[in-house]
């Protein structure tokens, strides 16, 4: 921090926000029921990470012979990329133990329109592009969904794209790349280190021609996950100092066997509701390598944990009792704190004697879900400065990207309509938190997408929820 809180406070306290209505209308079919004030008690289990699962699948495109991922998890997204590896003439099935076979050997063009029925769902899609090029030297890509967190753009996608040799050419409701030969390594550096876009170029550079070298890449344990997936397959990846990555382009790429790195967003997530609840959860199949920095900040505010790295362990988290202390949070790319742990976090937060103050620096709009949490009581202030010791891409323009949450606050029950997938969880949180009944609209649509079983999963740790 470079100045202090409260100047903060009374210098922009004009700057308060108040989210006006984004008009989605309340599904009565799509509604848990949470009768809340029971702290959650007992175990869960993640499986492997969404956000490697779904770009392990993109990998097995590029493949001669099928792979096999263990420990999928029975979420919406995987579903969405199974559905397009498919269109696409790719052969899977999975097993009762999640295990998912995927075979590319007679990998076909898709029909627009098919490909179509999946615009909107999901932002994998973009990664199909070096792959589908590679293999059959034209890519159709519907228009994205993902979270509405920010702009999203894909231009670093596209730019570096285009510099490997692909034609792109936007149309009316997707995209259509072409590559009229082989495409070409290239030296790329990233002006932000973009997940995604590294992902793209990873998966564009392994099969081009010649050395391509990725400069401000993108390191977050899933993407070098990726990367071991993409060297069993038969490629040739340097990981380097200062976010350098050099890949050397190979003719071939076969299938792979793997196991990949357990779910840290949905750990973190389990975690901040053991704490606001004032329960203890134990999270089978969690890593305390991926977790580090959560842990760092779970154990600042006060919450207590305990590794289990025995073979089939994980990491049980907990309320050890007393008061939560305030903390001043800034997201980050890995190392750093990750963007997807700051709203489970900042519901716990409510509940700390003093002032937080968390800012975002990966999404520009990542505070909106705070609307709810205050209808339910909490104190929680947004602003459009850079509240941290890093200036962030936002604070010069205009975002409201940094939240200054009072606590401790009484949660009360309210109606919540979740905006998207890591907002609808901390609601979930919010509401198993607070005293009285709530109605969180929008579980199906958003929760599913990246957690797996979750209805369950709250039933099997005393949650007292129902479906109406
Ligand atoms: C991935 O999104 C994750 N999604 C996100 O998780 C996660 O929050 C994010 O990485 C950061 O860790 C998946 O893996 C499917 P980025 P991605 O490219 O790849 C800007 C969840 O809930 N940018 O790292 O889309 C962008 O606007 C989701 O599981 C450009 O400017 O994120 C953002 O500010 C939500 N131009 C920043 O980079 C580009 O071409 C980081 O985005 C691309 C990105």
């Amino acid at each position: 921090m470079k100045r202090p809180v409260l100047t903060y406070m009374l210098a922009l306290g004009s700057a308060f926000h108040s989210r006006t209505s984004e008009g989605c209308a309340l599904n009565d079919d799509d509604v848990l029921v949470v009768h809340g004030g029971t702290p959650l008690k007992g175990e869960i289990r993640v499986r492997g990470a969404k956000n490697l699962v779904s770009k392990a699948m993109v990998a097995a495109l590029l493949a001669d012979s099928p792979s096999t991922l263990f420990d999928v998890p029975a979420i919406s997204d995987v579903d969405i990329v199974r559905g397009l590896l498919e269109l696409h003439g790719v052969r899977t099935s999975i097993d009762k133990d999640r295990s998912l076979r995927m075979d590319p050997t007679n990998v076909v063009t898709a029909g627009v329109d098919e490909i179509n029925v999946h615009a909107g769902s999901s932002r994998i899609p973009i990664l199909l592009c070096g792959p589908l090029l590679h293999r059959l030297g034209s890519a159709y890509i519907p228009d994205l969904g993902g979270c509405n967190i920010g702009g999203r753009p894909i231009d670093f996608h596209i730019d570096a794209l285009r510099k490997f040799g692909a034609v792109v050419e936007k149309l009316p409701d997707g995209m259509h790349l072409t590559a009229p030969q082989r495409l070409q390594g290239i030296k790329y550096t990233l002006d932000y280190p973009s997940v995604g876009s590294t992902e793209q170029i990873l998966l564009t550079a392994v099969m081009a021609e010649g050395v391509t070298e990725l400069r401000n890449a993108a390191v977050e344990p899933e993407i070098i996950d990726l990367i071991c997936i993409l060297q069993k397959m038969g490629a040739i990846i340097k990981v380097n100092t200062d976010r350098v990555i050099e890949i050397e382009g190979v003719d071939r790429l076969s299938g792979y066997r793997h196991r990949p790195v357990p779910d840290r967003i949905e750990t973190g997530s389990w975690a901040a509701a053991a704490l606001a609840t004032h329960g203890e959860v134990f999270v089978r199949g969690a890593r305390q390598v991926d977790m580090m920095t959560f842990l760092n900040v779970y154990r600042t505010i006060g919450g207590a944990f305990d590794v289990d790295d025995s073979p089939g362990g994980g990491i049980r988290f907990w309320h050890p009792g007393g008061e939560l202390s305030p903390a001043a949070l800034e997201t980050d790319v890995h190392p750093g704190l990750m963007t997807d742990w700051q709203q489970p976090l900042v519901v716990a937060l409510t509940q700390a004697r003093g002032l937080s103050i968390v800012h975002e620096t990966v999404y520009e709009r990542r505070f909106g879900y705070t609307a709810e949490l205050r209808q339910m009581g909490a104190n929680i202030q947004l602003y459009r400065d850079c509240l941290g010791g890093t200036p962030c891409r936002w604070g010069r323009r205009n975002f409201l990207h940094s939240a200054v949450i009072a606590g401790p606050s009484k949660l009360h029950a309210a109606d919540l309509q979740i905006p998207d997938l890591r907002a609808g969880f901390s609601h979930l949180i919010a509401a198993l938190a607070a005293e009285g009944t709530s109605r969180v609209f929008g579980v199906d649509r958003f929760i599913t997408r990246g957690y797996e079983d979750f209805d369950a999963k709250l039933a099997g740790l005393g949650a007292n929820v129902e479906r109406p």
